[in-house]
């Protein structure tokens, strides 16, 4: 059985940049349909990054005017940086007057399925792409198959790739998959959620001599914390007793909540850009473009910044007819998407000790750390990268 359906924008990946895009179209007057391989259950509840930069917040507001961010996010207008048995505080509101918000992505996606779905919007579940056809012609085409098996076959004017870093809109948009700029790297993190109050009424980013740890939240109930392991470690093979005893020795100075363990993770870390971000009637979005190791918080905040510039574009084109924006968005969104590498890979370098790393190192390390905390434009720099710079629309 062959379904064929037609849309103005078909959007592969019910994640942030695929919903919040759907939105922003909507918005404008223009239709799109969105497939998700997974269950709506499924995204409600996988448990991913927490940290919102006031631009996500303010356009999360304005897009649905039920989202919970201000409700059940937690405004925080700094974080700690730990090195050398010191703790520094950057200022956000003092140095940039704009803060982040702690509210986790899932419940972001619960807000933003929840809109799409009380206005009678096109989103389906457990639909898997398998390919885009012809999308150097203006009918590119998604092939797709429902959970029954059932062919489904969208026929749009625009195909937007936000299904993740497994991206099959990928292969079509940036030739092989793999095409792109990559960077490994030979830690990780081992991340609990476990049942105690936060520890700290602000975030902890440790540098120690045992290796980093971060020291997060997720509701006056529950807490978020990681710590640098190796890629290779088993979740399961350390107790919870060495679990607290290797936290606490990374944070000197703070005394932590311990209770229940009920999840843990490893995360591995990685950095990458699609080399192409559009090819003809395609484009990609979020972690299908790009991937940034965890220590800037920059994961969700991009993939917005990415559907922000593409919404216009593609009004631009589907509206007005001018094809001027769509041909600039790759270049535009590239910018923002390097600094945000940067930030990334410098937080990541400065907190964590690489293995093998020598005295020299360690020592320029904290001497890095000193030039941030003690200079009030390394702080500035710092507290304008992780609050988010101001979103290019490409008007
Ligand atoms: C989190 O709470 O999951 C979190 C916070 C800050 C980060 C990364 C993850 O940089």
């Amino acid at each position: 059985m062959t379904t064929s359906l037609r849309t103005q924008v078909a959007i592969v990946g019910a994640g942030p940049a695929g919903l919040v895009l759907s939105h922003l179209l909507a918005e404008a007057g223009i239709d799109s349909i969105v497939l998700d391989s997974r269950s709506r259950a499924q995204i409600e509840t996988t448990i991913r990054a927490g940290i919102l930069e006031q631009g996500t917040v303010d356009l999360l507001a304005r897009i649905d005017p039920d989202s919970r961010v201000h409700s059940v996010g937690d405004r925080h207008d700094g974080i700690e940086l730990g090195f050398d048995g010191e703790r520094h505080r950057i200022d956000f509101a003092g140095l940039t007057g704009r803060g982040v918000w702690l509210y986790p992505q899932h419940e972001v996606l619960t807000d933003l399925l929840a809109l799409r779905l009380s206005r009678g919007q096109d989103l389906r579940f457990e639909v898997t792409a398998s390919r885009v056809d012809d999308i150097d012609s203006n009918r590119p085409r998604v092939i797709a198959a429902d959970r029954d098996g059932g062919e489904l076959i969208i026929e749009a004017d625009f195909v937007v790739g936000a299904d993740g870093s497994h991206s099959v809109v990928r292969h079509q948009v940036a030739g092989r998959s793999s095409e792109g700029y990559f960077r490994e790297y030979p830690f990780a993190w081992f991340g609990i959620l476990c049942e105690a109050p936060p520890s700290s009424e602000e975030l902890i980013y440790s540098n120690s001599d045992n290796g980093f740890a971060l020291i997060s939240q997720r509701s006056p109930e529950v807490q978020r914390m990681y710590f640098q392991c190796d890629p290779d470690a088993d979740p399961n093979e350390m107790s919870e007793a060495e679990i607290w005893d290797t936290l606490q020795a990374r944070v000197p100075g703070t005394t932590l909540n311990e209770g229940r363990i009920f999840q843990r993770d490893v995360l591995r870390f990685r950095s990458f850009v699609a080399r192409e971000l559009r090819h003809g009637r395609a484009a990609l979005v979020g972690d299908a473009a790009h991937t940034v190791p965890p220590t800037g918080a920059k994961g969700m905040n991009l993939a917005i910044a990415d559907v922000v510039l593409l919404s216009s574009a593609l009004e631009s084109l589907l509206v007005r007819r001018d094809e001027g924006p769509i041909d600039a968005y790759a270049e535009l969104a590239m910018r923002r998407i390097w600094k945000a590498q940067h930030f990334s890979w410098w937080m990541t370098s400065m907190l964590h000790i690489a293995p093998g790393a020598s005295d020299f190192d360690r020592r320029r390390q904290v001497g890095e750390l000193r030039t941030v905390v003690e200079s009030e434009a390394g702080r500035t720099y710092l507290a304008e990268a992780y609050t988010g710079w101001p979103f290019a629309t490409g008007a």
